[in-house]
C-alpha cells in the first residue's frame, strides 16, 4: 500500500514538526515514550528481553501530563488502579464505537501515535485492493491476494503479503466472525467495509507501547483486542471498533542453559510473544532440545496457543504445552508490567496457562522448560469404502478406536480425518505419531489394527518412517505453511472424550455410535487420540477435561459462502445440534468438555465445557485482574 503508507508517514512527520514531544531527550522530534529499565526479572529467574526493558513509567506519564503540548491528553495515558475501577464501566456500560460523540478526535489519535513513536496503523483490510469503493483498487494486488488467500503466511507472519509486502496487522485466518465484509473477490461491484476488523492496530516493538495502548483503551473506554497471528477460529483476534495490540514483531528467542525455578533445574527457552510454533521447534532443535508444540507451524506460541492450554504432539509423554511454562512477563489491565511466576502473582501465572487468550493480561514473553531429543516414528495412510463397502469401512475405523487405550498408554498421538463424500467414506491418518518408538515397536503396537484392516479386505499402504529426533519428523510431516486457512464456509466445534468412555464396553459402543452417526449425517470429522495428563504435576488453568481425555474430536459443518444472517444463525443452531450427541455421551463434569481454542462459539454451558473445574476460580481472578473488562 505504498501510496497511503507513505502519506501516513508524511503526515506523522508533519505532525512532529507541529507537535514536538521532547519527553526523553531534547534532540529528537518524534520520541517514543519509554524508559530503559534494568534487565533483571528475579521473579522469573531470568533477564528481560531488550524490548521488555523499554517500559512506560509513572514518571513518564507525569511528564506527558506536564508537557504543555500534551497536557490535555495526559489523562488518557495514566495507569489504572485494579482495586478501584471506574464505576461506569463496572456498571456494564458499553465501550465507544467510531462515530460515537465521545470517540477520540484525530488530535488525540495523533498524540497517541506520537507517544508510540509512529506505530499506530489505521486498518486497511487486506483485500481492499479488490474493491473500488475503498479507493485503493489494484487488479494485480487483488489477484495476488486471491492467489495467496489460503496461505497462512498471508494473514500472519512472513513478508509475503503481496499488498503491503509486510506482515498484515489486522488480517485474520478465518473471516466468518470478521463478518465477511471484505473478502477477496474479482467481482468489481462489491463493497469493502471494516466490519469486524479493528479501527487501529499498534505495531508493537516494545512493552511501553503495549502499556500505552492498554492505558489509552481503558481511559478512552475503547475496546481492546490482541492479534498475534490471527489464527483464532472464534475471531477473538479481531473486533469491530477496537484498538488492536499486534504482537507479531516480538520475535526474540533465548536459550537459558541452567534455569532454576522451584523444583525445576535444567534448560529453558525464553520466547517473545510473537514467536510461532515453527520458530520454537527450530530454535529448540538448534539448541539440542525439544519443545512442546502443536501441528500448525504458523500458530503463535506464547499467545493464544499457551493461553488455551496447547495440545501437542508430545502430550503422551509430557502433557500440555501450558504445563511447560514456568514464568511469564505480562502487561495487566492497569497498564503495569508484571512477572507472573511461582514467586510473583502465582494466581495470574495459574490463569494465564490455560484460562484463555486475551482475558487476564497481555503476555510479552514466556519461559518454557524443554526436553531431550527423542526419536519419532510416523505412519501415514488412508483407506476408504469404495472397494469394501461402508460396513467394512466402519469396522476398520472401529478397530482403530477400540485400541485407543493401548495406543495412548504407549505415549502415541494421532491426527486423522474421516470424510463422507456423498456416502463414500474415507479415513486419512496423517500421521500416526509415535514418539520414542522405533518402526519395530510401532508395528508391534498397531499390529492388531492393521491385521483387522487386512482381514476386512481394506486396501491400505502405510508409509512408515522413523526419525532420530523431533524436528526433521515435524518438518517433513508439516512443511512450512502446510496448514491451509482463509475459509469462510465451515464452522468447527469439538469435544474432549474421556478415557472412561473407552473403559466401559457399553459406553464405548454408545460413544462410537455417536461419532459414526455424525459422519453418516454428512459432517466432517477430524481428531486425535491423545492423553495430555498432568505429567509435569503443575497447577494451572488447563481445562480439567484434558486431563482425563483419550480423544479430541472436531466436527465441521458447511456454511454457504454468502450465507445471510438468518442462514448463519441456522448454521449455528445446526452446529449446536450436531454436537449434542457428543455432549450427551461425554458430558461436562463427567470428564467431557470442549477445547476453547477450536470451539463452537455457541457451545452451551461453556463455563464448564471450556474450563471444567477451573471456571469458578477463573471468574474470581477475572474480577481481580480485570474488573473493568479491558480485555
Ligand atoms: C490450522 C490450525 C491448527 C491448529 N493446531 C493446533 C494444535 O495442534 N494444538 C493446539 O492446541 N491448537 C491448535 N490450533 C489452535 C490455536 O492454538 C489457536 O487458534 C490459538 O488461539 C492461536 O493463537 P495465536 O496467538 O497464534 O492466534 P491469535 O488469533 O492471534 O490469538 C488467539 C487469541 O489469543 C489472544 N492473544 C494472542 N496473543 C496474546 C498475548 N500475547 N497475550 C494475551 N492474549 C493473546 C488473542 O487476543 C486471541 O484471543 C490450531 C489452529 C489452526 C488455525
Ligand atoms: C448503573 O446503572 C443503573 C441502570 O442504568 C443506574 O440506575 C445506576 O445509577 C448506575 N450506577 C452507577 C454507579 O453508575
Ligand atoms: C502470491 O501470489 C502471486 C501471484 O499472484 C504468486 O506469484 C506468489 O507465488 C504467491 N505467493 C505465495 C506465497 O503463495
Ligand atoms: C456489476 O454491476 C453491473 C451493473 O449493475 C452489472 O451489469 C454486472 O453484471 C455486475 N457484475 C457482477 C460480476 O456482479
Ligand atoms: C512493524 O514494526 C516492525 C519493527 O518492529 C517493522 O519492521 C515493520 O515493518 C512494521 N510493520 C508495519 C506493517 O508497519
Ligand atoms: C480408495 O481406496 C483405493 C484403494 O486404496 C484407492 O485406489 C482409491 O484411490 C481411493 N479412492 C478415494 C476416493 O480416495
Ligand atoms: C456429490 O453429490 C452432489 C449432488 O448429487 C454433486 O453435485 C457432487 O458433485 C457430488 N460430489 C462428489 C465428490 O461426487
Ligand atoms: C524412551 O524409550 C526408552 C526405551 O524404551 C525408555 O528407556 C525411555 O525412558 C523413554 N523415554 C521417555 C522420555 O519416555
Ligand atoms: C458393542 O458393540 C459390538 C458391535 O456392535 C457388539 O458386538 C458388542 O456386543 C457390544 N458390546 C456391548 C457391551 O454392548
Amino acid at each position: 500500500m505504498a501510496p497511503s503508507k507513505s502519506l501516513f508517514i508524511l503526515f506523522l512527520w508533519a505532525r512532529s514538526l507541529l507537535l514536538p514531544l521532547p519527553l526523553l531527550a531534547q534532540s529528537q522530534s518524534i520520541i517514543p515514550v519509554a524508559s530503559l529499565l534494568p534487565p533483571d526479572s528475579p521473579n522469573a529467574g531470568a533477564t528481560l528481553f531488550e524490548y521488555e526493558r523499554l517500559q512506560l513509567t509513572e514518571e513518564l506519564v507525569q511528564r506527558v501530563r506536564e508537557q504543555e503540548k500534551t497536557a490535555k491528553y495526559g489523562s488518557f495515558f495514566a495507569f489504572g488502579d485494579l482495586d478501584s475501577p471506574k464505576a461506569m464501566l463496572k456498571n456494564g456500560s458499553c465501550k465507544l464505537f467510531p462515530g460515537d460523540k465521545s470517540w477520540p478526535k484525530e488530535d488525540l489519535w495523533d498524540a497517541f501515535d506520537n507517544l508510540l513513536g509512529g506505530a499506530l496503523i489505521p486498518t486497511t483490510p487486506i483485500a481492499a485492493p479488490c474493491y473500488k469503493n475503498w479507493g485503493l483498487y489494484d487488479s494485480e494486488k487483488c489477484a495476488a491476494v486471491i492467489a495467496n488467500w489460503t496461505n497462512p503466511y498471508l494473514h500472519t507472519l512472513i513478508l509475503v503479503n503481496p499488498y503491503t509486502n509486510e506482515a498484515d496487522p489486522t488480517s485474520v485466518a478465518f473471516q466468518i466472525f470478521q463478518g465477511r465484509t471484505c473478502l477477496p473477490t474479482s467481482n468489481l461491484n462489491g463493497t469493502c467495509t471494516l466490519g469486524g476488523y479493528p479501527a487501529y492496530a499498534v505495531n508493537i516493538s516494545n512493552v511501553a507501547q503495549i502499556q500505552l495502548a492498554v492505558n489509552f483503551a481503558r481511559n478512552a473506554n475503547i475496546r481492546l483486542v490482541i492479534k498475534n497471528t490471527g489464527h483464532c477460529y472464534l475471531g477473538k483476534s479481531g473486533g469491530a471498533g477496537a484498538l488492536s495490540v499486534w504482537t507479531h514483531s516480538l520475535k526474540d528467542i533465548e536459550l537459558i542453559d541452567d534455569y532454576k525455578v522451584g523444583e525445576y533445574e535444567g534448560k529453558a527457552l525464553k520466547l517473545g510473544a510473537g514467536v510461532t510454533v515453527r520458530e520454537v521447534y527450530l530454535a529448540a532443535h538448534r539448541h539440542g532440545v525439544t519443545a512442546l508444540g502443536g501441528i500448525c507451524d504458523t500458530v503463535g506460541y506464547a499467545g493464544g496457543y499457551i493461553a488455551g492450554g496447547g495440545h501437542t504432539l508430545l502430550s503422551g509423554i509430557y502433557g500440555m504445552a501450558a504445563d511447560q511454562v514456568m514464568a511469564l512477563e505480562a502487561v495487566t489491565a492497569d497498564g503495569k508490567k508484571i512477572t507472573a511466576s511461582q514467586m510473583s502473582h502465582p494466581d495470574l501465572c495459574w490463569a494465564l496457562r490455560g484460562g484463555g487468550g486475551s482475558t487476564f493480561a497481555i503476555v510479552t514473553s514466556i519461559i518454557i522448560r524443554v526436553h531431550p531429543k527423542l526419536p519419532v516414528t510416523l505412519s501415514s495412510f488412508s483407506f476408504n469404502s469404495t472397494l469394501v463397502g461402508k460396513e467394512a469401512f466402519w469396522l476398520g475405523v472401529r478397530a482403530y478406536f477400540e485400541l485407543f487405550i493401548p495406543f495412548t498408554d504407549a505415549g502415541t498421538y494421532s491426527y486423522f480425518w474421516i470424510y463422507n463424500t456423498n456416502g463414500t467414506y474415507s479415513m486419512d491418518m496423517k500421521p500416526f505419531w509415535a514418539l520414542n518408538h522405533t518402526i519395530a515397536s510401532f508395528n508391534d503396537l498397531v499390529q492388531p489394527w492393521f491385521q483387522k484392516l487386512s482381514h476386512l479386505g481394506i486396501p491400505f499402504t502405510p508409509a512408515t518412517k522413523s526419525y532420530p529426533e523431533f524436528w526433521p519428523a515435524f518438518d517433513e510431516a508439516w512443511p512450512p505453511g502446510s496448514g491451509a486457512v482463509g475459509g469462510w464456509t465451515t464452522r468447527p466445534g469439538n469435544r474432549l472424550f474421556p478415557r472412561a468412555n473407552w473403559e466401559d464396553p457399553v459406553k464405548f459402543n454408545q460413544t462410537f455410535s455417536a461419532i459414526q452417526e455424525s459422519s453418516k449425517s454428512g459432517y466432517r470429522l477430524g481428531g486425535y487420540h491423545q492423553t495430555p495428563r498432568n505429567r509435569a504435576h503443575v497447577s494451572n488453568a488447563v481445562n480439567t477435561a484434558w486431563r482425563t481425555a483419550i480423544s479430541f474430536l472436531i466436527l465441521g459443518i458447511n456454511v454457504a459462502g454468502d450465507a445471510t444472517p438468518a442462514e448463519m444463525g441456522a448454521a449455528s443452531a445446526e452446529l449446536e445440534d450436531a454436537l449434542e450427541p457428543w455432549r450427551r455421551i461425554a458430558p461436562n463434569g463427567e470428564g467431557g468438555g470442549s477445547y476453547l481454542n477450536e470451539a463452537d462459539i455457541g457451545e452451551p454451558d461453556w463455563q464448564s465445557a471450556f474450563y471444567g473445574e477451573n471456571y469458578p476460580r477463573l471468574r474470581e481472578l477475572k474480577d481481580k485482574w480485570d474488573l473493568e473488562g479491558v480485555f
